[in-house]
């Protein structure tokens, strides 16, 4: 498993369902890693691209969007965590809102796929985050809160997983909570469970080339979960830096 302590950032690109094998090449020539060796790239393709980005990382840590709950058996269409383990995948996105909204998973599912992937040496880059509803009443706290409790595997901890905070109403809208606000978000997380004090928790929603720079060097934030300006090679060089 990946010593997530020996890295200051972590810069983690969720491509969701775009890319293909030429987009894959042209991304490994056109963007440069930072010369920074502390800061950890994570290209996240889709699953049937994990294989040939995982064999051209370049340097690159790659990463899944999703994993089954299941071990293994009839599950059509379902990814095991054994399949990652198989083509060295360190880490794997889980409870991505996308897949929370759109394909109804819910924490306790969210907390098995998290147990497994640790169980297996995968890093889980747990996503929680709240809507512009719950935040319009006020009660992004509770929401964060119960997400936390139940989606957070026991065996998780500061070494073995990630928490990653990504409001619902700032993924690809171009609105971001300000900076006072997502440190202090992430404050609150950490202070919500002392065994959350040490976790890497990243910041998720709308992130880019003019803003990454502050949003990072917030002393609660430990990196960004980047979606639309990963697929562009320039503004994300320019997101992770040199
Ligand atoms: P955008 O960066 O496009 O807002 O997406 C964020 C996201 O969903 C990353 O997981």
């Amino acid at each position: 498993m990946i010593k997530l302590d020996n890295f200051s950032s972590f810069f983690v690109a969720n491509w969701k369902l775009n890319g293909n094998f030429q987009f894959i090449d042209q991304f490994i020539n056109n963007v440069s890693l930072p010369t920074d060796n502390s800061k950890c790239v994570v290209i996240c393709p889709t699953s049937i691209h994990l294989d040939y980005m995982s064999k051209n990382k370049n340097g690159f840590h790659v990463g899944a969007q999703n994993v089954s709950e299941y071990a293994e058996g009839a599950f059509t269409g379902e990814i095991s965590v054994h399949s990652l383990s198989d083509l060295n995948i360190s880490f794997c996105i889980v409870g991505h809102s996308e897949r929370r909204q759109i394909y109804r998973e819910k924490d306790k599912g969210i907390n098995l796929k998290s147990k497994r992937l640790i169980e297996n040496n995968v890093i889980p880059i747990i996503c929680i985050g709240e809507t512009l509803e719950h935040k319009e009443k006020g009660i992004t706290k509770e929401i964060l809160e119960e997400q936390l409790m139940h989606s957070i595997p026991s065996s998780s901890s500061f070494e073995n997983s990630i928490i990653a905070y990504e409001p619902i109403w700032a993924i690809g809208t171009g609105l971001t909570p300000t900076f006072e606000e997502i440190d202090e978000t992430h404050c609150f997380i950490r202070e919500y469970n002392e065994k959350f004090n040490k976790y890497k928790i990243l910041y998720g929603g709308s992130v880019k080339a003019s803003n990454a720079r502050e949003i990072t060097d917030l002393s609660n934030v430990d990196g960004a979960l980047i979606g639309g300006a990963s697929l562009k090679s320039e503004e994300f060089t320019k997101i992770i830096g040199d």
